[in-house]
């Protein structure tokens, strides 16, 4: 399904790991339509090659390793996807996260701060990095859009969610103050998606993940938004027809955060 809604529209995708990850169905909903963009991940994170199966169906798109958390990368990633796609860019996708805490089962309470640093810089101050070597170079058209991906536990506990919930709330307020400063230079609009549980890799690194996506699909009057869903709002965010949306972060997850209970979750405890 093509509607042109990117049409003439250049690019940079940041985190397809694999074909489960959002950011590939991203990648491959903003193909079709019309899009033209560069696709960057971690050096280590290209090691099984998937990315470029991805970058040969989307017209062979190039693909520029960056650390999101290393500014030499990132200065290197935009002087070369400028420089390739021939101008400034109109939109950003980062779909990056990681806490090492979380992979080394470390306790929300028990928290290792080497680790806790990394999963700040590399889930939240990345999209600061990413933001601010655009901003310097001036990379981005006016009425661009950036899109960063979160997820409820920035307002609410999900225990096990762990330093990604600290994250995310950081990755939030950088996304409104961010959202000012670049809104008032160059109209560039920057928002997070906050997307239902999705099964992806970074995703099943979550304890009890599958309980947990069960619990939402219950809460949700929709039912979980999945990761397909989420590309076509991604595309809808970069398109013209967003334009005064800014400094905001958007529920995509099937009306679950303003549901307090359903009746479907209440079924369960009757006696
Ligand atoms: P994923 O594992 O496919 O994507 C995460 C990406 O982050 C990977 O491509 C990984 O290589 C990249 N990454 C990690 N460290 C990096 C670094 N230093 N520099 C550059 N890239 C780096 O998983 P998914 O689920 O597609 O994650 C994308 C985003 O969506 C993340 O921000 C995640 O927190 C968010 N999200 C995911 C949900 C889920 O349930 N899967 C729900 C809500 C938000």
């Amino acid at each position: 399904m093509s509607n042109n809604l990117l049409k003439g529209k250049k690019g940079i995708i940041f985190g397809a790991l694999n074909d489960m990850s959002i950011a590939w169905k991203v990648a491959e909903r903003a193909h079709e339509e019309g899009a033209e963009f560069v696709l960057t991940n971690a050096p280590i994170a290209m090691r099984m090659g998937e990315i470029n199966k991805l970058a040969e169906s989307c017209g062979n798109a190039l693909v520029i390793p960056a650390d999101a958390t290393d500014m030499d990368d990132l200065s290197n990633l935009f002087d070369k996807a400028t420089e390739h796609l021939g101008g400034k860019i109109d939109f950003i996708l980062h779909s990056i996260g990681m806490s090492p805490n979380v992979r080394k089962g470390k306790h929300y309470t028990e928290t290792n701060y080497d680790f806790y640093h990394k999963t700040l810089d590399i889930s939240a101050m990345s999209l600061h990095r990413v933001l601010k070597t655009a901003y310097e170079k001036d990379a981005v058209n006016d009425w661009g859009s950036v899109v960063a991906l979160s997820y409820i536990a920035a307002q609410r506990v999900f225990p096990d969610y762990n330093d990604m919930a600290d994250a995310k709330s950081l990755l939030e307020s950088i996304t409104r103050s961010f959202g000012y400063h670049y809104g008032i230079r160059n109209k560039v609009r920057i928002n997070t998606i906050s997307q239902s549980p999705t099964m992806t890799t970074a995703g099943s690194g979550v304890k009890g993940f599958d309980e947990f996506v069960a619990y939402a699909e219950d809460m949700s009057p929709l039912g979980n938004a999945g990761s397909i869903e989420c590309a076509n709002y991604v595309v809808s965010m970069f398109s013209d027809l967003t334009k005064y949306v800014t400094m905001q972060n958007l529920f995509h997850d099937g009306g679950y955060s303003f549901t307090g209970v359903s009746e479907k979750v209440i079924e369960k405890f009757k006696q």
